[in-house]
This record gives C-alpha cells, structure tokens and sequence, in this order.
C-alpha cells in the first residue's frame, strides 16, 4: 500500500512551455507555436485529466482507510484474547468450577475449552514436544475446524524474537500474537505458548472488493464524464468552427456571407464582432473600388479629349498651337490628378505628415504670401493665432493652398478673399473666407469625399473633385478636423482645426 499519494506530474495535454517570443525584424518569421490539438479534444483532456487525478485519490484513500479498519479490528481482537489469557493464568483456577488447574497442558485446555472465538479466529495453547515438535491444542471458529497448523508454522511462531507478526499457511495468511508460559517450576526459558492468531485474507478480501466496486464506478463516471465534455465542448465550440469555416470561405469578390449568431454568450459576442468586421471590410473594399473606378473614369476623359484633338488636327498652323496648347492643358490635369492621387494613396501611411513645433503667425504669413500668387484678388489676412502648434507646417500649407484655389476658382477676379488662424485652449484653426456663390445646400456632407464636386462646381469645370478630400486626409493625420460654412449666395469659409500638441505623445 502506497502510504504517499496523489504526486501529479501528468504532462498537460498540448501545452508547450511558454518563451518570451523574442522576433527582430532581421530575423526569418518563427513557426507559429502553440498546440495543434483541437480545442474540443484539450477541453476534453483536461477534464478527463482533473477527473481521473481525483477519482484515483478517493480510490487510494478509501483502499488505505479499509485496510488500517481491519489491522486495527484484528490487533485489538488479538490484544484481547491475550489478556483475557493473562488473566486466567494469573489466577491459577478454573473460574468456572473453581478447580485448581494442574498444569500447563490444564491451563490450555480449561482455558479453550471457555473460549468462543470469531469468525476467522484461532487460539492456540503449544507445548514443546522435544525435536521440533510441538504438542497444541486449538480453540477455532467453525469456519476453520479443518485447517489444522503443522509443526513448522508453529515452531515459526514460538521461535520468532518478537512476540507478534505473520505467518503464511496452507489457510492463508495468519496474523498472531504469543504469550510465552514459563515452567511452573522455575526458568526462564518457555516451553509453553499461548497463541492468538487471525486469518487475515477473507477480510481483505471484502476490503478488496468495496475497493473494486470503487474503482468500477470511477471507471464508469470517467468515461460518461469524457462524453459528455466531448459533446458539450463540441456544441460549445461550434460557433468558433463556423466563424473558422466562414473566414476561410471569405474572398475579396465575395465578402457578403454572414454568421448566423444564436445566444447571448461570448462566443455569440465573437460571431457579432466577426459578422460587423466584415461589414466593415466590405464597406472599405466597396470604397476602394468606387475610388478605382472615379480614377479610371477621371484619367480616361482628357485621355479621349487628348486623342480627339489629335486626331482631328488639320495642317493649318494656328489651329495646330492651339491643339497643342489644349492638348498641354489638358496632360497637365492629367498630371495634377494623378499627383492628387498619389498624395491621397500617401496618406494612409503612418508617416504622412511629420508634425513639428512651428510658429503660427510665422506658418500664417507665409501662407498669405503664397496664395496671393495663385490669382489677382483682393487677398487680406484677416487674424493671425499668437503661439506655437505642433503640426506639419507643409501639409498644412499645402491644405491651405487646395482651399484658396478653391476660393479663387469661385470668385471674380478682384473679390475679396480673407484667410486666416487663431488658437484656441486646444486646437488651432486656419481658413480661408471667400465671397462667391456658396455651397449649395446639402453639398456640405459630401464634397470632402474623393471625386466629388458640388452643385455649383468650379467656374472653368476642370476639378476633379479631389482638392478637399485631400484638405481632410491632413487634417484627419493631425487627428483634426475640416470645418465649412457656407449660405448659399454669402460666400463660403472652409477651414481647418488641428490639436494643438496633436502629433505629440
Ligand atoms: N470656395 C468654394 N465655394 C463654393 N464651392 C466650393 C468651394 N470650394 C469647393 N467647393 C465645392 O466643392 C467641390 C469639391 O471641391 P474640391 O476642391 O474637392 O474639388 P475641385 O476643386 O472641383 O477639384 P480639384 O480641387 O481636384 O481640382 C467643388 O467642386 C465645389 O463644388
Ligand atoms: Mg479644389
């Protein structure tokens, strides 16, 4: 019997220490780690795992309780029978009828003779006989009337040193315990016995059966245990598979299939999260295509006005400047959106615009001097915003350019257009105010989208739409906003606002 129990070490299924994944760039991407153990078949695991570990402890402990019950039962049977032996001796007489008892043979014999012993119990009363062999009277339970114990198990018991032990028969294993009997006469050497022994196996073996039993249903419920964790894990985990199986259904041509979400748990929450990842997927992919399609269709047409004046050229020479002049326009447009484009495709780069502590008054009146060379208007620099910002002072001024454009291709030459900045407690603010048609109502929500231009439009029609979307791609990449205001008649003012420290951690 073990007496140190329950010392797990059982290897976790599927689990591998756990390292610091130490990757630099430089090197070659590692192996995925982790198990490749499906989740339902480690759920599983785990539970049979924890399962058997505790059914084996209970097992252990009811074994060793069961057997300490029936050492302690039969030690103390024993301890009493030899007591009771003691006494009897001690007196001298025969209790019963109050003889005196002759001998030692006497002694045995009346003392048997008044004894009932239990089931699986012997007494036994041993005389030396000389030569190894012993003369013994035996006092047993019904159930051992035929064993009978030969001269070597008992010349094992009597000459064993100490006074109690086992000793193997033909009847099985038997735990004794010895009195000794000194001659009546004097010494100190015994050559009489007193012996209570019990027949240990029958009551192991009932031991052994409740264990067995024990076991048998440990058995039972472990294996009901696996199956059921199989099923349920299975039905727990199969949202997952059907999210796993849906990803990998998923293509760029078809981003329209859904999950479908039962529950309310969190795999039902996982499902939800997926299902509005792919609606957002599928609005970027949907944008990416209508962008693709605006450029296409904005190149191709001063392609075709390109081609139709060539092909339309006659040899006159005058007509043939001008062709060449229209023809230079309209590659310069060409050249100026494929420009916008490449700026735009830029902005969704991390290092778009490279922020900068910059002077605002200083940043405002190179602002002023550069726009009043786009066109004769009257130009004023209405406000100027006193302090630093953290911006880029180039995109920002780039953004500020694409605005005044925008105020001198809706205006007459000679009105007035206003630009200006100010500071707030958190943001600075740059626009520009001009005074021509306005927005047209409604207009406001879409024009900073790409290829997108207003009711009124440009006087001479060539933009394409993209000038504002590239003022909000700035202002977006400070973590700022585009402002406009516009009545529709009063001019219009378009602008800016940028976190003061935005690019700043
Ligand atoms: N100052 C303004 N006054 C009135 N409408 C304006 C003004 N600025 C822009 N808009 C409207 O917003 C639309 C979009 O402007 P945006 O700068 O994005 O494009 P665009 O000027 O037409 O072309 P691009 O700037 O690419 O040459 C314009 O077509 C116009 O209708
Ligand atoms: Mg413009």
């Amino acid at each position: 019997m073990p007496d140190v129990f329950v010392t797990q070490e059982n290897p976790v299924p599927g689990e591998r220490p756990t390292e610091p994944a130490a990757k630099t760039p430089a090197q070659k991407p590692r192996r995925q780690r982790g198990t490749r153990i499906p989740a339902r078949v480690q759920i599983m695991g785990w539970l049979v795992l924890v399962m058997t570990a505790g059914l084996a402890t209970v097992v252990v402990l009811v074994a060793e309780f069961e057997y300490r019950a029936i050492d302690q039962r039969v030690n103390s049977g024993l301890a009493q029978d030899s007591q009771e032996f003691r006494q009897f001796a001690a007196a001298g007489t025969d209790p019963a009828t109050g003889e005196a008892v002759a001998d030692t043979w006497d002694l045995f014999d009346r003392h048997l003779s008044s004894q009932y012993p239990d089931r699986a119990e012997v007494l036994l009363g041993i005389e030396a006989a000389g030569e190894g062999n012993f003369n013994s009277l035996q006092q047993a339970d019904e159930s051992l009337r035929h064993v009978q114990l030969d001269d070597q198990v008992l010349s094992r018991i009597v000459e064993a040193p100490q006074t109690s032990g086992t000793v193997d028969t033909t009847a099985g294993e038997l735990r004794w315990l010895r009195v000794d009997v000194l001659p009546r006469g004097g010494g100190d050497q015994p050559n009489a016995w007193f012996v209570s022994g019990y027949f240990v196996d029958e009551a192991r073996s009932e031991a052994n059966d409740t264990v067995r039993t024990l076991a048998v249903i440990s058995m039972v419920a472990l294996v009901l245990a696996a199956g059921v964790s199989w099923i349920v894990a299975g039905q727990i985990l199969a949202p997952v598979n059907t999210v796993r199986k849906a990803a990998a259904r998923l293509t760029e041509a078809d981003l329209t299939r859904r999950i479908r979400v039962q529950g309310r748990d969190d795999i039902a929450a996982l499902a939800d999260q997926f299902n509005s990842m792919l609606d957002r997927l599928e609005r970027a992919f949907d944008t990416r295509r209508q962008f693709l399609d605006d450029a296409g269709h904005e190149l191709r047409t001063p392609i075709t006005i390109v081609r139709g004046h060539l092909e339309l050229m006659g040899d006159d020479p005058e007509e043939r400047a001008e062709v060449v002049r229209l023809c230079t326009d309209e590659l310069d447009r060409m050249a100026r959106i494929v420009d916008d484009l490449l700026l735009l495709a830029k902005a969704e780069q991390p290092d778009f615009v490279r922020p900068e502590w910059t002077s605002v008054p200083e940043l405002t009146s190179d602002i002023d001097a550069k726009v009043r060379a786009i066109a004769p208007r009257a130009w004023s620099l209405e406000a100027m915003g006193e302090g630093d910002a953290h911006v880029d002072a180039q995109r920002v001024t780039q953004a500020m350019v694409q605005l005044a454009q925008n105020a001198v291709q809706h205006t007459q030459p000679g009105a007035a257009i206003r630009i200006g900045s100010s500071i707030g407690p958190e943001t600075v603010s740059f626009w520009v105010t001009d005074s021509g048609p306005g927005l047209s109502p409604g207009d406001e929500a879409r024009i900073f989208d790409r290829f997108v231009r207003g009711e009124s439009g440009a006087r001479d029609g060539t933009g394409a739409g993209l000038g504002l979307a590239i003022v909000k791609a700035i202002a977006v990449a400070h973590h700022g906003e585009v402002r406009v205001l516009s009545q529709p008649g009063q001019g219009a003012t378009f602008g800016f606002e940028l976190p003061l420290r935005g690019g700043e951690e």
